[in-house]
């Protein structure tokens, strides 16, 4: 039960029922500060509590946030560890509340090859929060779409029999969750860069020009109002 009723914040009860978020632009926040890019990470998980907070509120399903692509591992080593440390100090930090608030997180990505104590940290937020039936909270980590394909696939060809399409969809880290209905990326770009591309099939696409630690509430309100006003037709005429 939605606890903020989405018509206070005008929005229709066209909500998404899962959202994306590539969250870009925290380097060039960090830069226009003559900050360390690491600033710029920090200053965009600061931006997350109150992004989760309100999909939790008004009653979104699911929210998937990249934190992490592999193709990140290209970045300067100091630039990673930084980040390393931002997602263990975000699960130590933040994990009690999200698991009052009833969230479910789950990590999409491949883990092993992460250092032992961020495993063990996402371990530990997966399990206490597993049986959590309020907001799905899926934080992609060494996650690429054409690798989670690749990986599904070969599941799926182990089994040794022909597979289906919703077996394809539930071999995914995705699986179990309904399609993205609404990706936003921040910063500019306008690209998907190997994010959940099969769960975005038909997906509303919003590329807003806010660097990713200036992407609002307010803001992400007024996505989710277009969101509202957009035409979706999955392939079928009016
Ligand atoms: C892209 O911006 C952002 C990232 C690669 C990291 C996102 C990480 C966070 C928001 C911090 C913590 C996250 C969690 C889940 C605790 P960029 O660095 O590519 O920005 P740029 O395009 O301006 O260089």
């Amino acid at each position: 039960m939605a606890k903020t009723a989405p018509a206070s914040l005008g929005l229709t009860d066209a909500l998404p029922r899962h959202v994306g978020i590539i969250m870009d632009g925290n380097g060039r926040w960090a830069k226009a500060r003559s900050l360390p890019r690491p600033m710029g990470h920090r200053a965009g998980m600061e931006r997350l509590r109150g992004l989760i907070q309100l999909s939790s509120d008004i009653g979104i399903g699911a929210l998937s946030l990249y934190a992490f692509s592999t193709e990140n591992w290209k970045r300067p080593q100091s630039e990673i560890e930084a980040l390393f440390g931002l997602f263990i100090e975000y699960f130590n930090r933040e994990l009690d509340a999200l698991h009052e608030g009833g969230v479910c997180i789950r990590v999409l990505g491949d883990m092993e090859a992460f250092p032992a104590n961020i495993g063990r940290a996402i371990s530990a937020a997966q399990s206490k929060t597993a049986n959590n039936e309020g907001l799905k909270l899926n934080i992609a980590l060494n996650y690429g779409s054409r690798a989670e394909v690749l990986r599904a696939a070969n599941a799926l060809i182990a089994r040794g029999q022909p597979a289906a399409m919703e077996d394809l969809m539930a071999a995914l880290y995705t699986g179990g969750l309904p399609d993205l209905d609404l990706v936003i990326r921040t910063g500019g770009e306008q690209r998907l860069s190997n994010f959940l591309l099969l769960q975005a099939a038909y997906a509303e696409l919003m590329f807003v020009p806010e660097y990713f630690p200036d992407f609002s509430d307010a803001r992400f309100v007024e996505c989710l109002r277009a969101f509202g006003a957009r035409n979706r037709r999955f392939g079928d005429v009016e």
